[in-house]
């Protein structure tokens, strides 16, 4: 691959993963790193495994080869409620928010684990209160209420709850208005300078961009090549050989 790959200080650090679907081999080589505060894109034409990638970082689909290390241990095929308790936070497509429980409740449930105080607690809220006032305005309200943009907000949120290093976000725009893609960015931007690392799926090109320092693209269920987002536009030979139809 070509330069730049370096994070100078890796917090996750991807070594040709392979996994399968049954006999379907999904992933065939993955590698990529992201750095501290780093914010990376994934980038690929649908079905060539980037959701795939963040499940086997994440364990919920077994590698069968490959590495994962994290903060420079290797932490293959740890659970992942164990992944989540060092630091690793996941927001799958699907959002999964809990759309019985209330807005505040699904925040909650980040804050329920040991060593957490009242005070502790309450500071979390009222940080992403502040930053999705929405969310604010309906804590009382059910998950399932809430629009697509709202529960992605949300999903978000209740990442940050466990006050993560990373998170692995799979299209948190898919289906969203630009003003809600707009908020999206806008929130991305703020995890990277509180010195959260962000590792980004998207189909948005532009924002990926925008939004990332460094982009990997995936083909095949291989990452195949990789660039710095500043030398890249979203009309790039590069973009359309690796996403164009
Ligand atoms: N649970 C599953 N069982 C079997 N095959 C699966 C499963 N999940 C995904 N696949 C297949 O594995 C391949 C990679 O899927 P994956 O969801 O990782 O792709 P993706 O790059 O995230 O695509 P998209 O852009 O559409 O979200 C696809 O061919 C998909 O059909
Ligand atoms: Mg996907």
């Amino acid at each position: 691959m070509t330069k730049p790959d370096s994070a100078a200080d890796p917090i996750v650090k991807v070594d040709d993963l392979h996994a399968y679907y049954g006999k379907s081999h999904v992933l065939n080589g993955v590698s990529l790193q992201v750095g501290r505060s780093e914010v990376v894109g994934l980038l690929g034409r649908n079905g060539v495994g980037k959701s795939t990638t963040l499940k086997s970082i994440m364990g919920l689909v077994h590698a069968q080869q490959g590495t994962v290390l994290f903060e420079g241990k290797p932490v293959t095929g740890m659970p992942a409620h164990k992944l989540a308790r060092s630091g690793i936070a996941y927001v799958p497509e699907d959002r999964r928010i809990f759309r019985l429980l209330t807005v505040m409740e699904n925040l909650r449930t980040g804050l329920d684990r040991a060593g957490m105080t009242e005070s502790r607690r309450h500071e979390l809220l009222d940080k992403v209160y502040e930053l999705f006032p929405i969310l604010a305005e309906r804590r009382n309200q059910h998950g399932g209420t809430l629009s697509g943009g709202e529960q992605q907000m949300l999903a978000i949120a209740r990442a940050m709850m466990l006050e993560p290093k990373i998170i692995l976000l799979d299209e948190p725009t898919e289906g969203l208005m630009p003003r809600m893609v707009a908020q999206i960015a806008r929130i991305i931007e703020i995890l990277h300078r509180e010195g959260v690392a962000i590792l980004l799926v998207e189909q948005n090109v532009a924002l990926t961009l925008e939004c990332s320092r460094r982009v990997y693209f995936m083909e095949k269920g291989e990452t195949r090549h990789h660039a710095a987002a500043a030398d890249l536009t979203v009309d790039d030979p590069v973009i359309h050989q690796y996403l164009g139809v």
